[in-house]
């Protein structure tokens, strides 16, 4: 839903459902960004908190889960996550560039800010995929607050279980051309077969040099996983409620999945990127925990 606001400015209801979970991943990235050893800064990602909450205080308020106090377990493991990842796909998206990629498609682009902090050239062209309803509530955020991207940005509302490659042709991409597909924290709310549907498409637009980057847990995150680190009742409610979203993603390892597509990963996994970067790996994450939930990272090529 949209309406004009009193500037004459697009107003926009915050993102729901499987939506909202765009808002959860700007949590982490505006805790980040406030810490004095901060792994990026992404300062756009507090102005979307506060504007999908109307909030007006200093720090973050709470949504759900996601709390800026430091007593959650379950918040701690969702936001490193989150976090963590980030530094493996800039890292990723920046060498493809500087390999020649002027074409970089963010599929399920939620409130990623890349093209605004990453400083891609100018010739760069950032094809964003996502609902419509996701990408209106973060264009009124940004064009609120003058934001200013570095390269050519071009946000297309598409749902991602569908055919959306004609809407992406449709907005200039080039699939002769060298491109980088982002698929950043989407897989796990995608079903087997919509998963290998996305792959395909992909794998259908990738006819020159292409790099794939994306990344899957290695079982499903069920509801006694996620809830059994709630620390009172709206954890617990945000937790169940993540876990109706989730669903099984690929149903394959990293490299024999696209492997069977044309493409190369080298794989990692969340606990490593962890330690990587000097920080404590949440239990859930880690090898000790009965319950634990691995996370692989993929850099794909073809
Ligand atoms: C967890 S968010 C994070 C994505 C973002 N890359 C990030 O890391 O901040 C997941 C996003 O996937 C989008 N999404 C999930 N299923 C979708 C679908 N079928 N069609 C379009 N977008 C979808 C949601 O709208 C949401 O913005």
């Amino acid at each position: 839903m949209s309406s004009l606001g009193a500037m004459g400015v697009k107003r926009v209801t915050a993102p729901e459902g499987v939506r909202a979970t765009a808002l959860l991943t700007a949590y982490a990235r505006a805790q980040e960004t406030a810490r004095p050893d901060r792994l990026f800064d992404d300062p756009w990602a507090r102005l979307f908190i506060a504007e999908a909450t109307a909030f007006t205080g200093a720090g973050l308020p709470r949504i759900g889960m996601a709390r800026d106090d430091k007593v959650s377990p379950l918040w701690a493991a969702f936001s490193s996550y989150f976090t963590l990842r980030t530094p493996f796909y800039d890292e990723h998206i920046l060498r493809a560039v500087a390999a020649g990629a002027r074409q970089v498609v963010l599929v399920a682009a939620s409130m990623d800010t890349r093209p605004y902090r990453l400083a891609l050239p100018p010739d760069t062209t950032v094809f964003e995929l996502d609902n419509a309803s996701v990408l209106d509530f973060k264009d009124a955020v940004l064009s609120r607050h003058h934001a200013r991207a570095s390269c050519r940005r071009v946000p297309i509302g598409v749902d991602l279980r569908a055919d959306w490659s004609g809407d992406l042709l449709a907005a200039g991409f080039r699939p002769g051309e060298p491109v980088v597909w982002v698929a950043e924290g989407l897989l796990m709310y995608l079903t087997t077969g919509d998963s290998e549907r996305l792959l395909a498409a992909v794998t259908a637009q990738s006819r020159g040099r292409a790099w794939l980057l994306t990344e899957y847990p290695e079982r499903v995150v069920d509801e006694a996983t996620m809830t059994s680190r709630a620390t009172d009742e709206a954890e617990r409610v945000s937790a169940m409620m993540m876990a109706n979203l989730v669903r099984r993603g690929p149903d394959t390892e990293p490299a024999p999945w696209v492997a069977r597509h044309g493409w190369t990963a080298e794989v990692t996994d969340i606990a490593a990127e962890t330690r990587r970067h000097g920080r404590p790996v949440p239990d859930v994450f880690d090898h000790g925990a009965p319950d634990r939930v691995g996370v692989w990272l993929l850099s794909a090529t073809r």
